[in-house]
Order: structure tokens, then sequence, then C-alpha cells
């Protein structure tokens, strides 16, 4: 099979000439090429196709090519978009490669620039994913514990094969990010991996969600929209929270994994997919066949290549390095200097059980990143029980609470920046003009002290 056959790329121009001769040259090569002429057509498309690469005009009826590339990269920013340019439009493409264009092709071009241009591109793509695997991370999974070293052998040896993997492990533990690290080792890396949380979305919407939708299938469906299963065809698709889905839905999965084929919802015919299924739970499914929540012949589906993920207070050992990692990389973001951390300091943070696991620890650290500008943690900056007392029983409003955290924080930011508001909302990780309208509505005056620290 010709390897370009698996790629999809989008064309948006509107030059009707200029348009055809791309199409021809690209198609030529074996990529699978969807045209559109105007900006809205183009957004349409993209949803529907998920191209591997966008290539589109800079100027366009209804949604500029500027437009265009912030929407996409919203969605999926990892894809290549390359812009074509005219004569008297290259300040607008050097603006476009400042909000993440991969490149851009000025007017007029080559059969052979543009060949190069786009082979390049992907190649880029496929690297990002590919480069991945360090010394130090496994697809950004942490973890040198002889625990998580066996979670690395699964995945790689999970990736080797299609049949369902069911990822099982308490709340933080990173089911989501070993899913995209088994898509990422698979051969399927090249096509889309595409989760959809089971928990979040009514039976009827996920229904929609999962398999789409025929024009008029229901009031609001306007036009035909295709489901994740369509979309991740040749990839990966992980089926989050599944433990949270209704009898009903489960009837209709365990079909579309039996045999690769599904309805889109008020359409009669079949549409046959390739996907990769990852099931992903915090519950144990055991009991819920036992409470006849969930059917035993969809488990035995979804369970063949069974994945199990320690909590961190199995693997303490791992703690160290996840806040090395972690600590780095919010720094960065924050602008802040890398503080050291006191052995004691470490010593409390390796014995805290972390219920929340990698998740809570994350959100920990981003906390005493915000309040402590210190170069060096001690141990009196770190206060963990705090919050497990302060929800471990429910009082007052739920909307009480968060008021109250949200005036605390806003007061100590405004505190830690000494009142420059600008410099608060940027650590809050709030817009300033966000910032104004809190402490208008909550009545804080920008010299407050923050005094209830
Ligand atoms: N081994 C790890 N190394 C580095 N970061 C990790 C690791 N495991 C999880 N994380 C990070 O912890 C956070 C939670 O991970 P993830 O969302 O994959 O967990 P989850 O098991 O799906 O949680 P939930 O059940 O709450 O959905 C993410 O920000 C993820 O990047
Ligand atoms: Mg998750």
């Amino acid at each position: 099979m010709n390897t370009n056959e698996s790629i999809k790329i989008l064309v948006i121009e509107d030059d009707s000439t200029m348009c055809d001769g791309m199409v021809t040259v690209l198609r030529k090569e074996g990529y699978r090429v969807n045209v559109a002429r105007d900006g809205a057509a183009g957004s349409r498309l993209f949803r529907k196709e998920r191209p591997d690469l966008v290539l589109t005009d800079l100027k366009l009826p209804e949604k500029s090519g500027m437009q265009l590339l912030n929407e996409f990269k919203a969605t999926d920013p990892d894809l290549p978009v390359i812009l074509i340019s005219a004569f008297g439009t290259i300040d607008l493409a050097v603006n476009a490669l400042k909000s993440g264009a991969y490149d851009f092709i000025p007017k007029p071009f080559s059969v052979d620039e543009l060949k190069n241009k786009v082979a390049l591109a992907l190649k880029m793509k496929l690297m990002t994913v590919v480069d991945d695997r360090t010394e130090d991370s496994f697809y950004g999974l942490i973890g040198t514990s002889a625990m998580m070293q066996k979670v690395f052998e699964k995945i790689s040896q999970v990736a080797k094969v299609d049949s369902p993997v069911l990822i099982t492990g308490e709340s933080g533990t990173g089911k989501e990010l070993v899913a995209r690290a088994i898509h990422a080792e698979s051969s399927r890396r090249r096509r889309h991996f595409l989760a959809v949380n089971c928990g979040a979305l009514t039976d009827t919407l996920l229904e929609s969600e999962l398999f789409g939708h025929e024009k008029g299938a229901f009031t609001g469906a306007i036009r035909q929209h295709a489901g994740i299963f369509e979309q991740a065809d040749g990839g990966t698709i992980l089926l989050d929270e599944i433990g949270e889905i209704s009898v009903a839905m489960q009837v209709k999965l365990l079909r579309v994994i039996q045999r690769q084929v599904f309805q889109r919802v008020g359409g009669a015919n079949e549409v046959t997919t390739d996907v990769r299924v990852i099931a992903a739970t915090n519950k144990d499914l055991k009991t819920a066949i036992k409470d006849k929540t969930f059917r035993e012949d969809l488990f035995f589906r979804l369970n063949v290549l069974p994945l199990r993920l320690p909590p961190l207070r199995e693997r303490s050992g791992d703690i160290k390095d996840l806040i090395d990692h972690i600590v780095h990389k919010k720094c960065a973001e924050l602008g802040r200097e890398v503080p050291a951390f006191d052995d004691h300091a470490l010593e409390m943070l390796e014995n805290y059980p972390w219920p929340g696991n990698i998740r809570e620890l994350e959100n920990f650290l981003e906390r005493l990143l915000i309040f402590s500008k210190d170069a060096r943690i001690e141990p009196t900056a770190i206060c963990l029980d705090e919050p497990d007392e302060t929800f471990s029983t429910v009082s007052g409003k739920l909307t009480d609470v968060l008021e109250e955290t949200e005036i605390l924080m806003i007061k100590r930011a405004l505190q830690e920046t000494g009142g420059i508001k600008q410099r608060a909302a940027r650590l809050l990780g709030i817009k300033t003009s966000t910032l104004y309208y809190k402490m208008d509505k909550y009545d804080i005056a920008a010299g407050e002290s923050g005094s209830e620290s």
C-alpha cells in the first residue's frame, strides 16, 4: 500500500485554477485530498474529515486563512497548516507563522516546492510523535519504579495489536496519558486519536458523538455529522469513563466493537470503520456487573487486554521525579525560577498518600508555586491536610466555598505582586479585565493584604 493513501489533506482555496493545480499534484502523490472553496466550507470539512495537514489561502471569502488557522489550532495543536500567500500578504503570512502556522508558500510556486513543503510538514508531524519517547519519559509518562516500567512494557506490547484495551485505575493515575501512549506507539500513530468522555453526555448526545447522525435525524441536526468512530477511521478512540454508560448504549457499543460496522443516527446505511478501541474507568466493573449496571459480554469484549495503573501511593519512589518534571513545566509556564526543595519537605511529599494521585500532585505543586516565591521550598510551606479537611464533609453551599477560595486567592495574588493587577491576573491565570470585575464584585482593594494566610 502506498503510505500516502492514509494521509488526508484539506485544500482551501477560492481561485479555481490554483486549486485544481494543487489538487492534481497532491493526488498524484497519493494523498487523499478534500477541497473547500471558501472559509466556512473549510471549517466544515475540517470538522468532518479531521485532515492530517491543511493548505489554505490567506484571503478567502467568508472566513480568512488566519481565522481558520486559529480555529484549527485550537482543536488540533499538532496539525500542520501551510498558508498560501499572494503578493502583498507576506506580512500577514509572517504573523501567521507566529500564530502557529507550520509554513507559508508565496504565490506563484512550483510543483516541487509544494510537494517538498507538504512532505516535510508531514514528516515533522510524525517526528513529534515518535520523539516523545526519551530516556526520562515515555510519551510524557514519568516513572522509574518497577511498577511503571512494567506499565511501559505493557504499553509497547499492546501497541503491537489491535484488540481492545481496558485501562483501570483510580482518578488521576494517568489513564488518558496511557491511552495516548498506546496510540503513539502503535502503527496507527499517523491517524487520529480521539477521546470521548462517556460520563459527561446524555445517551442521545453520546450516540451522535460516537456514531454521528444524518441530516434531519433530530431537531437541530441540520447537516450530516460524522461521529468519532468514523472520524478516527484507521486510528484509535478512547471511551473514557466507560463505567458510566447506560445499558442501552452498552448494547450499541458491543455491536460496533464486535462487527466494526454501525449506522449513523437516523441513517439506514451501514458504515464500516477500522478503529482501535481503548476504554478507561476508575470504577470496579466486576461489581457493576454484579449490580447489573454493566453488561458482562461488553466487559469481556473490552477487557481483552487489561491494563491496571497503580495509585501513586504504591509507587512513592516516583514522586521525586514527578515533582521535578511538574515543577519545571509549571515554572516555565509561570515565568518563575525553579525552586530547590528542602529534603524534609520532599520527604513530607513522598509520605503523603495522594488520594487524587498525579492530578492532585500537579494541583498541589501549582498552588505552591503560585503562592510561594521562595527559591527554596521549606517544610513550613507545605500544608497537605488542609484540602482534605476542608472537603471531608459537605458543609455550606458549594458556591460559597468557591467564592471564599476565589477571594482568598485574589487577595494573595495581589499581595504577592505588590498590588500590580496585570501581574496578579497572570499569576491567577485570568484576564486582567476578569480580575477587575472580580475585585469590584467582592469589593477587594489592590492594596489589601491577604492577612488570612
Ligand atoms: N506517569 C505520569 N507522568 C507524568 N504526568 C502524569 C503521569 N500520569 C498522569 N500524569 C498527569 O496527571 C494528570 C492526570 O492524568 P490523566 O488525566 O491521564 O489521569 P486519569 O487517570 O485519566 O484521571 P481521571 O480518572 O481523573 O480522568 C494529567 O495532567 C497527566 O498529564
Ligand atoms: Mg481521565
